[in-house]
């Protein structure tokens, strides 16, 4: 690992690694108190966050470390222009590991492109989250014991919900997990995230009460209100599913209850005293997760950057990706953008 881009960048060495190190600060945090001192987390947000953001900012100030950033964009020079590309080049200067969160998927990776410091996607539009998968897979590990062999339910937006994009592919490389897929056919989970899950065992399961009862691990995610270019259209499916007291009733003994939050409604606060509900311990843990990664970043050996040949290749069609707003990032060959994964199509004539 030299950035964390999406989950699978980490072997399975470095994931054994983290958590033994999530166990060690969880245990005595204590001795953790001037680990990074003198080192500095530049927090870049482009997109609201609330957990995400301030529990990195936490972590590393936890860790003695400093940290510096933005997390409104119009009051950086972006309003003014800049480029990610400049932006990047300049702060990697300024700090030892670049935390990124930006609307356009895809922009994590560019930024790595640029960054000489470590960058980590705090989240690039409705492609990937991997710190989010980070913290999902240390609470199913803490309070289940292990991540595979498990019956996971994901359910809510799966086209757009990033948190369950990185989530699914990371289990996909643990044995023995099948996850069933709860959601409304337009928000179903996108082609390129499931080719990406080959190891799976994949199967969709409209009702949610049917799903509850038959599985380990029942994810929650809200519509992304911020992904729809139809507010109607959001209207219409943002509470399609909603896990109910009543449903609950019917589910396991010891399901586990996870949401990356926030929520939106479809986990109502009646919910929260059931003692199958783990979402806040899961939003504690990702502290001490992050706490765990800034380590192991802030460790690596330093390196420098070569800046990218422009080359040929193709022009990415998907309007969300980086490439539409930062045009002077090198094109992808191949089928697939390199920066938001879609596939790509050669124009007619070309
Ligand atoms: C998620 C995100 O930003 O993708 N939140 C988080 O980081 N905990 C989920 C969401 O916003 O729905």
């Amino acid at each position: 690992m030299r950035h964390l881009i999406d989950f699978t960048d980490l072997s399975e060495q470095e994931w054994q690694r983290l958590y033994r190190r999530f166990e060690e600060i969880a245990e005595r945090p204590g001795d953790y108190r001037d680990a990074l001192r003198g080192q500095t987390l530049a927090s870049l947000f482009y997109e609201p966050s609330t957990r995400t953001r301030l529990s990195f900012e936490a972590a590393m100030l936890k860790l003695g470390g400093g940290v510096f950033g933005f997390s409104d964009p119009a009051a950086s020079s972006v309003s003014k222009g800049e480029t990610l590309k400049d932006t990047i080049i300049m702060i990697s200067g300024y700090a030892n590991v670049v935390t990124l969160r930006h609307p356009k998927e895809g922009a994590a990776m560019a930024a790595a492109l640029y960054s000489s410091a470590p960058v980590v996607n705090a989240g690039d539009g409705g492609h990937n989250h991997p710190t989010q998968t980070l913290t999902d897979l240390v609470t199913i590990r803490r309070l289940r014991g292990s991540v595979g062999n498990l019956r996971i339910g994901v359910c809510g937006d799966l086209k757009y919900g990033r948190t369950v994009h990185s989530l699914l592919r990371a289990l996909a490389r643990f044995e023995g997990v099948s996850a069933v897929l709860v959601s409304a056919p337009e928000l179903a989970l996108p082609g390129y995230v499931k080719r990406s899950c080959k190891n799976l065992n994949l199967t969709e399961e409209p009702d949610l009460r049917a799903a509850a009862g038959g599985v380990d691990i029942l994810y929650m995610t809200r519509v992304q209100r911020e992904r729809f270019t139809d507010a109607a259209e959001y209207e219409r499916l943002k509470l399609r599913y909603t896990l109910t007291p009543e449903i609950l009733r019917e589910a396991p003994k010891d399901l586990l209850i996870l949401h990356p939050l926030p929520r939106a409604g479809e986990i109502p606060e009646a919910v929260d005293n059931d003692p199958r509900a783990a979402y806040f311990d899961q939003a504690r843990y990702g502290l001490t997760a992050r706490m765990a990664l800034l380590l192991e970043l802030c460790s690596l050996p330093p390196f420098t950057v070569k800046e990218p040949e422009p080359g040929g290749g193709t022009a990415c069609g998907n309007p969300r990706c980086i490439t539409q707003t930062e045009p002077y990032l090198p094109a992808s060959g191949g089928g697939v953008c390199r920066y938001c994964e879609h596939p790509l199509v050669t124009p007619p004539g070309v």
